[in-house]
């Protein structure tokens, strides 16, 4: 049984989840702020940005400030008021991943142009590909780094942006961290999302998930085949879709 009025981490991805529709991003940042203050609700935001596109978005869009911000991908952790990143994530991610290496592979495929400076982060290698090379050159790549011994994970999202990250991290390694750092079960945690880098966190995490009703196929692929009942698919879009999804979930009443 689910308590309206008990504090709960939420954790929603940014572009085209909470941001998209200014309208319904009002209603829903004015009943988080609200229940935030009554209960102590933790509020998480959770991106592929790294933090100078994060900080462009902010110019554009009013977001409450989170508690927590996780940026390029799960790779990077911020806490409220802290101006430097989790240090406990940074360690647990270093193992074992040699960026330089993976770099010096993806170069050797043409196919992959990469992102903006902005985007290449510590523990984060992007690339844009399209959606019919990248079903060619996306089995290949993965073959090309195992056998380099590279203990890495490819993220595919929206039929373009490619990510290359450790294996150990990613959004949904990220909320495990977030859940164990505040204490909070996974009936009271939940994920919001719409694209390929999201199903991490419908998958590994111990959580209830909102897909928005404007989710990318790669998501809608993955909610068909594997959802469980813990996965609600929203008919509104964006942060409509939240909202919906909250109160089915009896989060918000
Ligand atoms: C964001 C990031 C980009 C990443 C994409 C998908 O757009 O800026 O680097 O590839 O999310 O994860
Ligand atoms: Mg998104």
């Amino acid at each position: 049984m689910s308590q309206p009025q008990s504090p709960f981490m939420f954790i929603t991805d940014l572009d085209h989840t909470l941001v998209g529709d200014n309208n319904a991003l009002a209603e829903l940042n004015q009943q988080l702020q609200q229940h935030r203050q009554t209960h102590g609700t933790v509020i998480v935001y959770s991106t592929g940005r790294s933090l100078t596109l994060y900080r462009q978005l902010l110019t554009e869009v009013d977001l409450l400030e989170p508690d927590f911000l996780v940026l390029s991908v799960g790779t990077v952790i911020y806490s409220k008021g802290s101006e430097t990143p989790s240090q406990d994530w940074i360690d647990y991610l270093s193992p074992d991943w040699d960026r330089t290496k993976v770099v010096a592979i993806a170069q050797s495929f043409p196919a992959l142009t990469p992102q903006p400076e902005s985007e290449q982060t510590q523990f984060k290698a992007s690339y844009v590909i399209d959606g019919e090379a990248a079903q060619t050159v996306l089995p290949q790549l993965e073959t090309a780094l195992r056998t380099a011994q590279l203990d890495t994970q490819i993220i595919y999202s929206s039929a373009q942006d490619l990510d290359i990250l450790p294996r150990r991290g990613n959004k949904g390694a990220a909320v495990a961290f977030l859940q164990e750092q505040v204490g909070m079960s996974g009936d009271r945690t939940v994920v919001c999302g719409d694209s390929g880098n999201d199903i991490a966190m419908f998958e590994a995490a111990a959580a209830k998930g909102i897909v928005v009703g404007n989710a990318k196929p790669e998501l809608r692929g993955w909610y068909t085949n594997q959802a469980t009942a813990e996965t609600y698919l929203a008919d509104a879009h964006c942060a409509g879709g939240i909202l919906e999804g909250l109160l089915h979930f009896k989060f918000l009443d």
